[in-house]
């Protein structure tokens, strides 16, 4: 294929690059085509354009391919495996950690545990049936208030205390979140236990009983928090991106990462997919109904976790999940209905012609709350475990762009349809 399109707009044919991936995929670079033309081009959603070069995480939505820094995501689950910290310090610094490296990061992820008291008191003056993604946005921002001296982090040892401190504290802001609403008493971390096992202890020991966290448990936290930790270009990610871009800082950008995951169309999913599963349980709607609702045009229901911007094809998450949904129910010698509800959905699903024309399969949303529900997570900390475990992949993505000396702040065009030059009217005459 040749390295340049040819674009003919009128009589003028101009040449725009074209640009290559690692993995032979090509982009027309239309970067200087205002210039050229004194033409915009018109991409409402964005869903053909490349924002970034990025190295972090490759996907191939055809084949149902998820990789971070070229590892595939299978080999995140299986034996030998890495926890959610090593997977969170290799998204972020590019390569796998030594030992001494992750020790280190662990250690700083102790050491960063602690909410300030100051931050801790303000959560006594939050509803308590305030919406937890709420909380978690308002108080990762409200963290720059408190940690000033990381409104800027022009060195590397900056980045790694920041990433750490964020990474460290957004548990204990979910745990408090999760405490204030149930009016329970807050729960401080314990730096004797690991990453996912402390936050267990946090949301649900009791000052005077001690959580036990099982195995299977913390197994199963960390591989939906690993499964979640980054996906290229998604909408929190590109809101990361686009306020990080503006040089604002991690704290700020994260949090508007955390604001777009809420949505239910991105990680809200999560909790509508619970939602209606329930309703299929409770009698509300049958799973046949709810097919023939989400094909129904002139009804705004849609099949909740099903669909995908970037997936043509089985998303590979919810091909592990879904099968760690068996696993580990069977080892907690437990059974859900719900899990039963989704097969059945998924069945009907991808035998009709409606999702196969389309290629809608499971998304990531369509089974971790089933595993969600398992370890003991109510319904409205979904969104929150989906955010502690992207958190690694925005501070990737926002360290990324920061580290791009070429890289502008993100500012799109638009077609303008609205009144031509039209003029003011004092109120008296209108
Ligand atoms: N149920 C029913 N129909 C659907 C669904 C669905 N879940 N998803 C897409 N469609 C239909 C659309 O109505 C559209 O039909 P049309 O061509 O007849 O108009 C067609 O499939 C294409 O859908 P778009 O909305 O154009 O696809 P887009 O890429 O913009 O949206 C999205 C992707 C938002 C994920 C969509 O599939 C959806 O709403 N899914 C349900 C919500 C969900 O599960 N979100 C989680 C995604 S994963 C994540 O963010 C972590």
């Amino acid at each position: 294929m040749a390295d340049k399109a040819i674009l003919q707009v009128g009589d003028k044919k101009i040449e725009l690059p074209i640009i290559e991936g690692v993995d032979g995929s090509k982009a027309i670079d239309i970067s200087q085509l205002l210039a050229q033309t004194g033409l915009t081009s018109y991409d409402p959603s964005l869903g053909n354009t490349a924002i970034c070069k990025s190295a972090i995480t490759y996907i191939d939505g055809d084949k149902g391919i998820l990789r971070y820094r070229g590892i595939p995501i299978e080999q995140f689950t299986a034996q030998p495996k890495p926890n959610f910290v090593e997977a969170a310090w290799l998204l972020i610094f590019g390569r796998l950690p030594n030992k001494a490296e992750l020790a280190e990061f662990r250690q700083q992820l102790i050491d960063n545990e602690l909410l300030h008291e100051g931050i801790k008191d303000q959560f006594q003056h939050i509803p308590a049936d305030a919406p937890p993604m709420a909380i978690l946005s308002a108080t990762m921002n409200n963290l720059a208030c408190f940690h000033k001296q990381f409104l800027e982090v022009e060195k590397p040892e900056g980045l790694v205390a920041a990433a750490a401190r964020l990474i460290s504290k957004v548990r204990t802001i979910a745990a408090f979140s999760y405490r204030r609403s149930r009016g329970l008493p807050f729960i401080y971390p314990d730096p004797g236990l690991r990453y996912c096992a402390n936050f267990l202890h946090m949301m649900f020991s009791l000052p005077y009983k001690q959580y036990i966290v099982t195995p299977e448990i913390e197994d199963a936290l960390n591989m939906i928090f690993i499964l979640h930790a980054d996906h290229e270009q998604n909408c929190s990610t590109s809101a990361v991106r686009v306020v990080g871009s503006a040089r604002a800082n991690l704290f700020a950008s994260c949090a508007a990462g955390v604001s777009a995951l809420w949505g239910p169309l991105h990680g809200g999913a999560n909790v509508e997919v619970i939602n209606m599963l329930e309703r299929i349980y409770q009698g509300g709607i049958s799973p046949e109904q709810c097919i023939r609702d989400a094909k129904d045009k002139n009804n705004s229901f849609r099949l909740f976790g099903f669909g995908h911007r970037v997936y043509r094809n089985f998303d590979p998450r919810a091909k592990i999940l879904k099968e760690s949904c068996d696993r580990v129910l069977a080892k907690m010698h437990r059974q859900d209905p719900l899990l039963d509800i989704a097969r059945r959905l998924e069945e009907l699903a991808l035998s009709d012609p409606y999702f196969v024309e389309r290629k809608l399969y499971p998304n990531v949303d369509f089974y971790s709350g089933i595993l969600l529900r398992a370890i003991g997570i109510p319904t409205n900390m979904f969104t929150v475990c989906f955010a502690i475990g992207r958190l690694p992949g925005w501070i990737a993505q926002w360290k990324e762009q920061h580290d791009d000396t070429s890289s502008k702040i993100l500012r799109p065009r638009q077609v303008y349809i609205g009144a031509q030059v039209t003029d003011y009217v004092p109120m008296e005459q209108r």
